[in-house]
């Protein structure tokens, strides 16, 4: 058997990493870019390639490091394609910065395999965690209205109406069309970039199989004043008359919080993703920095009026359209944590919310707050 080259040793590219990841993390990240580079770039080991072999987001972050034994371990009979992909990679990784999803190309997210590139927001655990209990909540809805709770004459309850605002790479709208009951919901999932519209639409086809509910992605500018953008979103057409339900994972850092981000988020993800940017703008680095929302919540405030132009609030739904309507959430917002509690709770109060709830993420910060209205 040929005697490998010395430089085929992970021991190098081990230092290299730890020296700006730390040990454990730098321990973690080679082996996903292991697992990639045999699973996607022909495997001399033998395994079959499988997108769904990546971890979700959340175990990503709960697994512990493996030992260096078994890293090196599984470099065992790599190739020199292999070997000349995994040194790039540590270089863009170490030298760039480059975020390791979009070196991988992927995310897995819930059962979903999401295709990541730059600038689109890579999605975070913190998103799949909340997008998870919220399918858990609302297919619990959807087995209790159709479980009994309707009266005999009663039509089969009609799918709900969920509009994903800021899809981004399209997890969440994705992820719910997965996760959700077979055809208990049609999912409209908008975004103002057309990088992050056309990589929605890519994980959609990607996903297709695994879907159980119609989603669509449509590129839009939710910031427009409410005539130009009311008449752009399709109520009344395929919906069937009304939207449920807003979900959304905003642009919610204050700028004094983007300052201190590091550089494998702030060189690589789009500003217009994590910073809320003033309506209009057409320049999102360019913008003065007394026109920036210094409290990070402005879009979030701009959804709290949209549910309110679009009937999420202020009328219920009749039992017969929609059983116990007033058990689920008509706004679903992602925030960054405890200080943006009570003014987001407060804009969902000033447009008739009459009930918010806040849910902690696993790390114990507080990160989706959810309003109601209740007759
Ligand atoms: C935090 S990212 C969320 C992406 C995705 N939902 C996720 O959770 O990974 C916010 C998204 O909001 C979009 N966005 C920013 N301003 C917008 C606007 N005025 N109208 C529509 N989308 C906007 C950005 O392009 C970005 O994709």
């Amino acid at each position: 058997m040929p005697r490998c080259p010395d430089n085929n040793t992970l021991t190098p590219l081990l230092r290299k990493l730890s020296a700006s990841l730390g040990e454990s993390q730098a321990k973690n990240e080679l082996r996903w870019l292991l697992q990639h580079v045999r699973t996607k770039l022909g495997d001399t080991g033998g395994s079959s390639a499988s997108p769904h072999q990546h971890q979700s987001a959340r175990l990503w972050r709960e697994q512990p490091a493996p030992s260096a034994l078994e890293i090196e371990r599984s470099s065992v009979r790599l190739g020199s394609v292999q070997w000349s992909w995994l040194r790039q990679a540590v270089a863009d990784r170490t030298e760039r910065h480059k975020p390791l999803q979009y070196i991988i190309g992927e995310q897995q997210f819930g059962n979903l395999s999401i295709g990541v590139r730059p600038p689109v927001l890579i999605p975070r655990w913190e998103t799949e965690e909340w997008m998870l209990r919220l399918a858990g909540l609302i297919n619990a809805h959807t087995d209790a209205a159709s479980d009994g709770a309707l009266p005999k004459s009663a039509t089969a309850p009609r799918p709900l109406n969920i509009l994903d605002a800021c899809t981004g790479s399209g997890c969440i709208a994705l992820g719910l069309g997965s996760e959700l009951a077979e055809n208990s919901a049609r999912i409209v999932g908008v975004d103002i970039s057309q990088d992050a519209v056309g990589l929605a639409q890519d994980n959609l086809a990607f996903n297709r199989t695994l879907l159980s509910n119609h989603v669509e992605f449509r590129m839009l500018d939710l910031q427009q004043p409410p005539d130009a953008l009311l008449a752009q979103l399709p109520v009344g057409e395929s919906l069937h008359g009304c939207w449920d339900m807003i979900v959304s994972n905003p642009p919610y850092v204050t700028p004094a919080e983007y300052c201190k981000l590091d550089p494998d988020v702030k060189d690589w993800e789009d500003i217009r993703a994590l910073v809320p940017m003033p309506p209009g703008t057409a320049d999102p680095h360019h913008v003065p920095s007394e026109k920036l929302d210094p409290t990070g919540i402005l879009f979030v405030v701009r959804l709290a009026k949209l549910a309110k132009e679009l009937g999420l609030v202020g009328s219920d739904r009749s039992d017969a359209e929609l059983p116990n309507a007033a058990t689920l959430p008509r706004l679903v917002v992602e925030i960054g944590g405890g200080h943006q509690v009570e003014p987001v709770c407060q804009a969902m109060h000033d447009q008739g919310f009459n009930m918010t709830e806040v849910w902690k993420d696993m790390a114990g910060t507080d990160r989706v707050v959810l309003g109601y209205f209740k007759k």
